[in-house]
């Protein structure tokens, strides 16, 4: 037993150090690679305007903002790069739900309270609710129905569940979901392509907010994400409006 469970130790310690190992790399290259992008986009910058260099162009600036979204990954990590302060959740998640519901299927905000403040980021949280809402608009089926967007309140939690109706994602894939680049269709194409990185920015803010972020598939169809928050204000629960 002692044996078993020192080798068992020793290879936590491993995959651990392995994963920070990876991590590590990942912000090394990401930084490095941002001088040479910088230089590439100036030399471009003095050639004769044509297809090749508008092309070009936007083949840059898709990595630079790659680039970027790692680097500001790596910042999350720690707690850093987060600035909470008394925010209305519910009139954020209005705000963005209004910017995205022309498209289909369309959002509808079922049951979420008049008001909902929380200790937050407020443009983290909007980073997130846009990248969940985005995610579930694009995923979306031709006959899915409207996504659906809830809050459930507790003592001391505020959840907020995102339902949608598209096509779900296979079981086996759901642990992986939050791992940056990770996407169930490995195949990027031009409707759905992404890098695979907005999942793993939401985990990462809702953890440096002392939250988190699950997701399951549900009974029917769809999956839905579930996000967990600290609410310190236990006045809100009477200031919730369902309807
Ligand atoms: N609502 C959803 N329904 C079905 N699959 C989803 C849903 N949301 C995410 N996924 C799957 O999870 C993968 C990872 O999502 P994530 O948002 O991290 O990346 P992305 O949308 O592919 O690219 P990015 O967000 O970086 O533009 C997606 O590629 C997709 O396969
Ligand atoms: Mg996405």
């Amino acid at each position: 037993m002692g044996a078993l469970t020192n080798a068992f130790n020793k290879m936590v310690g491993r995959v651990k150090q392995m994963i920070q190992t990876r991590d590590q790399l990942l912000l090394d290259v990401s930084h490095e690679l941002r001088s040479p992008i910088t230089r590439m986009k100036v030399a471009l910058a003095l050639l004769p305007e044509d297809e090749n260099r508008a092309g070009m162009t936007a083949d840059l600036n898709e990595m630079e903002a790659m680039i970027t979204e790692m680097l500001e990954l790596e910042r999350l990590r720690d707690g850093r790069g987060i600035k909470v302060e008394r925010q209305d959740l519910a009139m954020i998640l209005r705000d963005v739900a209004r910017s995205l519901d022309q498209k289909a299927p369309g959002i509808r905000l079922a049951s979420v309270p008049n008001h909902l403040l929380l200790e937050v980021d407020g443009e983290k949280m909007r980073v997130v609710l846009r990248n969940l809402l985005e995610n579930a608009i694009k995923y979306s089926l031709p006959d899915s129905s409207v996504i659906d967007v809830s809050v459930i309140q507790s003592d001391n939690w505020a959840v907020i569940r995102i339902r949608d109706d598209g096509p779900g994602v296979p079981q086996a894939d759901l642990a992986n979901l939050f791992e940056p680049f990770f996407r169930v269709d490995r195949s990027r194409s031009r409707k759905t392509g992404g890098y695979g990185l907005g999942l793993s920015i939401c985990k990462r803010i809702m953890e440096a907010h002392g939250g988190r972020i699950e997701v399951e598939n549900n009974s029917d169809r769809g999956v839905s994400f579930i996000l967990t928050l600290p609410d310190n204000n236990p006045g809100n629960i009477s200031s919730h409006l369902a309807g």
